[in-house]
């Protein structure tokens, strides 16, 4: 596997190495492979109380730059966002997540903010989300918003003004500051930074002299805050209180495993470019002490919902943790509500890999009583239709940064197995996330010029990783329109591909084989038989590269047959067929690489 995946599994072999150490895990597991689900004893309902809109809710990602540009900029914004909601009305989403829109130096899409407060004015400003805000629960939507706990921007004023303070001040006491070694000259500890480089950066103190290093996992512009720090936990809950009282209904966490680092933080045996170690520390990762902060956090979310109403305020974990077990500590009932799973994300379509991944993943989750989160794309990996055009391998799958001069996917078959997978997903039990332009069937941009690029994993890698930009590219809309009617005009902030073009949502509105159909299908069929709110048996008696199962619901059963293999499957003359992935279907067939969905 290429160094290029490091992003993800760099971040959860970390994880998983972590989980070795024996800290705080529960062996409270057991499944009993196919055909049956183990219920872990003493796993509780999740306290809440409200009616719990979100354990079977699907919730569309929106990356804010990329979906609609309402002043021709070429960058999206707020109110582009607030005039094309209807799509997500007639898609039959329940949510729509929000990436990050606050005042930033965008030096990483918006993950690096300078005011927690307020909308960077390439978006907008607060009237213009209190507008978009408006207009989704007018159409029925929920909106989620990110929060950044992890790290601010360097031109956060709290990181100013702890450049301009001396060592030891209560200014530097916010961030990780430490004096290097070997006299001050290397870093402190030698942590690697997830988008390349050292974690560590030398600053110039006040006085002109070489000084600290602050820790920064992320970008240099991006310092790590302290949260053993009590100021630091109290304005960040002050935050997420200051978006509730706007009207939110919830938080995407952004890298929720990180907030808490490994006391006197130790070196760590993993560089970002060894082969993985499973056994490896991994101390700045799923540190016990983050549970105690999304305690406080959920009786925060709580304290808004509405005793009996389903208006229920809910927190979402990016945690890049493994295995299920140690992720299901995060939605444990009084924690969080979602923990994306990414395990599930970069499982090779591959029936036994298929099978035991989701079948590892209810057990857990449902041992500690949450639904699972189930996700295939985002805006930091390859897009579902491009990494499932690739030969399929055991083990964990390549998420990122496809070049012009690396192996193209099979886009054809790509788009076939992204919509059988899709087709899979949404019938499982648990709630689900969708990234913008999935329900288009949008590919990868697999060969963007490289000097339009703008993931600063491509500079700090040496120019040798291609980052996240390949996902991020500008929606199409309108198929004859400049820019595919992503703005007014032509401009688009990383250029699109010309298939865009065809893919537009006009284009696809009403084609009965189009990918937006078949979401659109799929997502009403699912809330017609309340397939998130049921529950998943195995079925026996098909092939073995046929993943089968049956949903139950308190109002109806739905059998999935997801044929993995290279032979049709035969389907009884009796089978009621509620939808295929493939279009058309072949009467009477389940195809190689296709799903449907019967009436039981
Ligand atoms: C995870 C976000 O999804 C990603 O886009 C960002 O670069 C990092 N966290 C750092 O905030």
């Amino acid at each position: 596997m290429r160094t290029s995946v490091r992003w993800a599994i760099h971040q959860i072999y970390r994880a998983v190495a972590g989980s070795t150490r024996g800290r705080l895990r529960r062996p409270c597991v057991r499944w009993t492979g196919r055909g049956a689900l183990g219920a872990c004893e003493g796993g509780g309902d999740v306290a809440g109380p409200g009616r719990q809109w979100w354990r079977d809710a699907v919730i569309y990602q929106v990356y804010p730059r990329s979906w609609a540009d309402s002043d021709g900029d070429g960058i999206g914004d707020l109110p582009g966002i607030t005039e094309r909601l209807p799509h997500l009305a007639e898609l039959g989403v329940d949510a729509v997540w929000l990436s990050p829109f606050y005042t930033s130096p965008q030096r990483d899409g918006g993950y690096d903010v300078a005011d927690y407060r307020d909308v960077d004015p390439l978006f907008g400003d607060l009237a213009a989300f209190d507008a978009l805000v408006a207009r989704a629960h007018g159409l029925g939507l929920r909106v989620i918003v990110d929060i950044v706990p992890n790290h601010s921007s360097d031109a956060h004023p709290w990181f100013r003004a702890a450049l301009a303070s001396p060592p030891g001040s209560r200014e530097r006491a916010r961030y990780l500051f430490r004096d290097g070694s070997d006299e001050g000259r290397l870093p402190p500890n030698n942590w690697t930074s997830m988008f390349g480089g050292p974690a560590w950066t030398r600053v110039t103190e006040p006085d002109g002299t070489p000084g600290q290093w602050y820790l920064h996992m992320f970008d240099t512009s991006q310092p790590d805050f302290d949260w053993t720090n009590p100021e630091v936990r109290d304005e960040l809950e002050d935050v997420l209180r200051f978006w509730l009282d706007r009207g939110v209904d919830g938080f995407r966490i952004d890298v929720a495993h990180g907030l808490v680092k490994f006391e006197d933080l130790p070196d760590t045996d993993l560089t970002l470019d060894a082969n993985v170690d499973a056994t490896a520390l991994a101390p700045m990762w799923d540190q016990p002490g983050v549970h105690e902060i999304y305690r406080s956090w959920r009786r925060l979310a709580d304290s808004y919902a509405v005793e009996g109403e389903d208006a229920d305020r809910i927190l979402c974990a990016e945690a890049w943790v493994l295995p299920a077990q140690a992720l299901a500590q995060y939605v444990r009932a009084d924690e969080l509500h979602q923990s994306f799973n990414f395990e599930y994300l970069m499982t090779p379509w591959l029936p036994d890999e298929q099978r035991a991944s989701i079948t590892r993943s209810l057990a857990q989750a449902g041992a500690v009583g949450a639904p699972q989160t189930w996700v295939l794309s985002n805006h930091d990996v390859v897009r579902h239709a491009t990494r499932l055009g690739y030969p399929q391998h055991p083990g964990l799958q390549r998420i990122a940064g496809i070049g012009a001069d690396d192996p193209q996917p099979d886009p054809v078959l790509g788009l076939r197995r992204a919509r059988a997978a899709t087709a899979v997903m949404l019938a499982l039990p648990g709630s689900a996330y969708l990234f913008q332009g999935e329900e288009l069937g949008l590919p990868e941009a697999t060969r963007l010029p490289d000097e339009s690029r703008q993931d600063p994993t491509w500079e700090r890698s040496g120019h040798t990783q291609r980052g996240r930009d390949g996902c991020r590219v500008p929606m199409p809309w309108e198929g004859d329109a400049p820019s595919y009617g992503f703005g007014p005009g032509e401009r688009s902030w990383l250029p699109q591909p010309a298939e865009f073009g065809a893919l537009a949502v006009d284009r696809q509105r009403d084609d009965p084989g189009s990918t937006l159909s078949l979401y659109r299908a799929l997502l009403a069929v699912r809330r017609t038989h309340r397939l998130g709110l049921g529950h998943l048996t195995w079925l026996d008696g098909h092939p073995e590269d046929v993943l089968a199962f049956e949903v139950t619901s308190e109002d109806a059963s739905v059998t999935v047959l997801a044929n993995l293999g290279t032979d049709p499957l035969t389907l009884p003359d009796s089978a009621d067929v509620l939808l295929t992935s493939a279009f058309p279907g072949t009467a009477g067939h389940v195809g190689p690489d296709e799903t449907v969905w019967l009436r039981s």
